[in-house]
């Protein structure tokens, strides 16, 4: 078995390391040869999809989101709890 990693870059792509195969939405398989490092694309603007070519860099792609720490039982922990909804008028 081996490794895979799916490490987040900062306002960029998810960069895949490991031995994986990507498969669309149809079966179709794509080719990634022997390469080591695969970046997907999370902006939506590669025309590469579902890899990444750069596009995010130039219409600034700004992801804020990070990883929420999750204890066992699937509570989060680190998360401020959720405020309730404004009420409806
Ligand atoms: S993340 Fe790079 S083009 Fe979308």
């Amino acid at each position: 078995m081996t490794d895979v990693t799916i490490k987040v870059q900062e306002n960029g792509p998810y960069l895949v390391s490991g031995a994986v195969t990507i498969v669309d939405a149809d079966g179709t398989v794509y080719d990634v040869g022997d390469r080591k490092v695969v970046a997907l694309c999370r902006c939506g603007g590669s025309t590469t999809k579902p890899f990444c070519d750069g596009t995010h860099s130039r219409k600034g792609f700004d992801a804020a989101e990070r990883a929420v720490a999750r204890l066992e039982g699937g509570k989060e922990a680190d998360a401020e709890p959720a405020s309730p909804p404004p009420p409806q008028h």
